[in-house]
């Protein structure tokens, strides 16, 4: 198993519209009815083409609107299409996300295999040529993505676009375009692993998928070593909450490990730890069946670690990551935990198992304090953890919290950056009690008030001798309904927070 997925190619171009010989050309038309510089120039060329057809109304720039337009005079490009940027005032990052998603699917649904961009070019507040081209390729990328892994038919309709020429106002800014298309392309190879493996069915993508899709990475990138521990061995070390969630699947648990060592010797090494639940049915404290098939999706943390990894790789960054990946199927059956089922974890302290449905934090904890064992610099973990967390935040924002406020702020603005954005809830002391359990240490739940909160709290109890932080991913991993689907996320913030430390 494994897709091909044919590869985008991207180039950098300074040069005027009316001289670029291409199947399309995409410029902007800014709200009311004003023609960006690139629109100006095919206007002059033409003979007031496009300002005749913005006075008519045709097109006035609202965000969202689009227009192809055919033979246009004067010059090379079989089409040029044009793209409603909003008001210029109004331009923001997501703003231009919305703008390059509109033109891709736009450019799509033209049949067009390549295509030369002039959206690079509108003035965004504060982000400059790199942060413009390298969303540019990561939407684009993303756009762009399908999953017929499980289809006959593999191919679209239409003919497939190839190759997309971003272009920037003058040669001086050449190579700064050229080195984000090169981070653009290998976040979105990240990405792109992250989603196959999420949308993979849970009869396919099994704890056993999972180590062999790492040893795999393993085999493609000489940088990165892979260990696999097995259930006799977690045994051993006492990893008794994770093995408490395996023990009613037929499907055996593994323990992943991977490491990367690229950074300087000495330095202390970044730890991400995903979630990977490849199914959860909630175990005896069983889900209702709407929509269960989407718990398919909760190894998403998992396959945003492998992501990661790889895009790091593929990248070659000067960092030293390791990446766990704590991974087991939550089924109900003869031999499965029952609720009030005690455990002693791995770090020693016993926990109560009042609802076997609240499995993620059960085998983090034990991931968590295996973690301490690569003298982490920081350790991340991602999990689509909570219910809670959906309905706090919608599939919006990732939920944040921690013990580490730097480490916080620092993967706040990476998601800034990125796109990919988080928000922190409070990880105070005052809903610890909600823990309490009259016969163990603490309990696996604190009831419904602040699930996504309580949640965590089960994890700081795992995380003292360590900076932490926990993103929970389970509104953003991924979309229900007509674009039902794995997002990728947060691939893209982690990569931006560890690009940031590799220029610090
Ligand atoms: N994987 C789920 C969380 C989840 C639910 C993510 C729905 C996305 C959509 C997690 O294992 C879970 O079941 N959590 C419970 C915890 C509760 C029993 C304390 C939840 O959120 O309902
Ligand atoms: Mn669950
Ligand atoms: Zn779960």
């Amino acid at each position: 198993m494994g897709m091909v997925h044919k590869i985008m190619e991207f180039i950098i171009k300074s040069g005027n519209p009316e001289k670029q010989r291409t199947a399309c050309l995409i410029v902007g038309i800014i709200e009311p009815r004003r023609l960006t510089g690139a629109a100006k120039a095919i206007d002059v060329v033409s003979k007031k083409l496009l300002s005749n057809l913005v006075r008519r109304g045709d097109i006035d720039g609202k965000l969202g609107q689009s227009l192809v337009l055919y033979n246009v005079p004067g010059m090379l490009a079989d089409r040029v299409l044009l793209v409603g940027c909003g008001r210029e005032r109004e331009l923001d990052d997501q703003k231009y996300r919305k703008i390059m998603e509109n033109s891709i699917r736009q450019l799509v649904q033209t049949g067009a295999t390549e295509a030369v961009s002039y959206l690079p070019e509108l003035n965004i507040k504060g982000r400059d040529v790199h942060w413009k081209v390298r969303q540019a390729v990561e939407i684009t990328n993303h756009c762009l993505y399908e999953f017929n892994e499980f289809k006959s038919k593999k191919t679209r309709e239409k003919k497939s676009l190839r190759k997309l020429v971003l272009t920037v106002p003058s040669r001086r800014e050449l190579p700064t375009g050229d080195a984000a298309i090169s981070e653009g392309q290998g976040i979105a190879k990240g990405a792109r692993l992250t989603r196959d493996l999420a949308n993979r069915p849970s009869n396919v993508c099994t704890p056993s998928h999972l180590a062999t899709q790492a040893q795999q990475l393993a085999k493609t990138y000489k940088d990165i070593k892979v260990k696999v521990l097995e259930q006799d061995e977690m045994r051993k070390l006492g990893m008794n909450s994770l093995l408490s969630v395996s023990a009613g699947s037929a499907e055996p648990p593994k323990l992943i490990t991977l490491e990367y060592h690229n950074g300087k010797k000495d330095k202390k090494p970044i730890v991400i730890v995903g979630k990977g639940v490849t199914f959860d049915t909630g175990g005896i404290s069983i889900k209702p069946s709407q929509a269960m098939d989407e718990m398919k999706f909760d190894m998403c943390g998992a396959a945003a670690v492998l992501g990661v990894m790889c895009a790091v790789a593929e990248l070659g960054l000067p960092v030293n990551i390791v990446g766990v990946i704590p991974t087991v199927e939550n089924m109900p059956s003869g031999t499965a935990t029952k609720p009030g089922d005690i455990f002693t974890t791995l770090s020693g302290q016993t926990v109560e198992v009042l609802n076997t449905d609240a499995e993620g934090r059960l085998i983090l904890c034990d991931a968590l304090t295996y973690s301490e064992r690569f003298h982490p610099d920081v350790v991340i973990d991602i999990a689509t953890l909570t219910g809670a967390c959906v309905i706090a935040l919608g599939k919006v924002a990732t939920g944040l919290l921690g013990n580490h406020s730097p480490l916080i702020n620092d993967l706040l603005a990476a998601g800034e950056y990125s796109g990919d954005r988080a928000w922190q809830l409070p990880l105070w002391d005052e809903y610890q009690p909600l823990l309490d359990s009259p016969f163990a240490d603490m309990a696996n739940i604190g009831g419904r008030e602040g699930g996504t909160i309580t949640a965590a709290c089960f994890l700081s109890r795992f995380t003292r001798k360590y900076r932490w932080a926990h993103l929970d991913i389970a509104g953003t991993a991924w979309l229900s309904g007509l674009n039902k689907g794995a997002t990728g996320r947060p691939v893209r913030l982690l990569m931006q927070y560890i690009l940031d430390k590799c220029s610090k």
